[in-house]
């Protein structure tokens, strides 16, 4: 069945990057249950789709998304959020393989934020305002927020956002090391797309491997993060693209990737 609450396009001149639209704009796009199901439907059936190098998500100029839907949470009973798995969707969008860009406008707080930062990179619009406000609501974040912020910017910027509810703007995210570009609010999504085509014209394989090696410098020591760098940087010899790049190079001509 097709989504209600997002919109999914393939977008760029090749048509291979995926524009996946959160789309419940009167509720400034709170990511409840259907939402975030169909998210993680859609995002699962991307990363295999062969046609698709790079993933953009977004919003509208108003909310890239204002949290966790909190008139669902309000009733809601512990053994209800440990039985159920409360936000063990959530975990579908940092598993995707292939690249996935955030193109923030507005509002990204709380589970919004959170959202954005399982993404590979946050563009920011210029008006895009951040924040983990949970605090002020009886409870704290619950999909990575009190992990991700220190380990991207830092503890002091975590603790004062997570302990206060204060936003910050798309300039002091982009400060902070959160955000990699901001852009006035109407051309964000252009650039995040043309950002996904750049992405979508390498090989996806050796694209993959490199995403891998980023995202495990978050996950363990120097020291294996560098050897696993090094075994992957060896893998990529196995790969024909490898070949192709190298000689391509030596050859003076763009390469051919066959994803092999
Ligand atoms: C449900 C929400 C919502 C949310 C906004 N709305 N955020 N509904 N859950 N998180 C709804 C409002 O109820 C309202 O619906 C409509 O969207 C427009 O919002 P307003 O408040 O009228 O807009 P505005 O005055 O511009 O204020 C914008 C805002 C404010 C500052 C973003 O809406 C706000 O503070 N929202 C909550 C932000 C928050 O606390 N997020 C963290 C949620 S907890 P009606 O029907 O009245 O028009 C969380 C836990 C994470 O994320 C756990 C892991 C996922």
């Amino acid at each position: 069945t097709a989504p209600e609450m997002i919109k999914v396009e393939h977008v760029g001149e090749k048509k291979n990057v995926a524009l996946v639209t959160l789309n419940r704009p009167k509720a400034l796009n709170a990511l409840c249950n259907q939402l975030m199901s169909e998210l993680a439907t859609a995002l699962k059936s991307l990363d295999d789709d062969k046609k698709i190098g790079a993933i953009v998500i977004t919003g509208n100029e108003r909310a890239f998304a204002a949290g966790a839907d909190i008139k669902e949470m309000v009733n809601r009973e512990f053994s209800e959020t440990l039985g159920n798995n409360f936000l063990g969707d959530w975990t579908a969008v940092s598993d995707v393989r292939k690249p996935v860009i955030a193109a923030v406008n507005g509002f990204a707080l709380g589970g919004g934020n959170e959202l954005a930062m399982m993404c590979d990179i946050i563009y920011a619009g210029d008006k895009a305002q951040f924040g983990q406000p949970e605090i002020n609501i009886g409870t704290i974040p619950g999909a990575g927020g009190t992990q991700r912020w220190p380990r991207y910017t830092g503890k002091s910027l975590a603790m004062e956002l997570v302990l206060t509810g204060n936003k910050v703007s798309a300039q002091e995210a982009k400060d902070a090391g959160l955000v990699s570009k901001v852009f006035p609010a109407d051309k964000l999504v252009g650039e995040a797309v043309k950002l996904g085509e750049k992405i979508a014209e390498q090989s996806p394989l050796i694209v993959q491997l490199a995403k891998e090696a980023v995202n495990k410098a978050y996950e363990t020591t120097l020291a294996e993060g560098v050897h696993l760098e090094r075994r992957l940087f060896h893998a990529t010899f196995a790969t024909k693209d490898r070949k192709e790049g190298m000689s391509a190079f030596a050859e003076k001509r763009k390469p051919t990737w066959t994803s092999s």
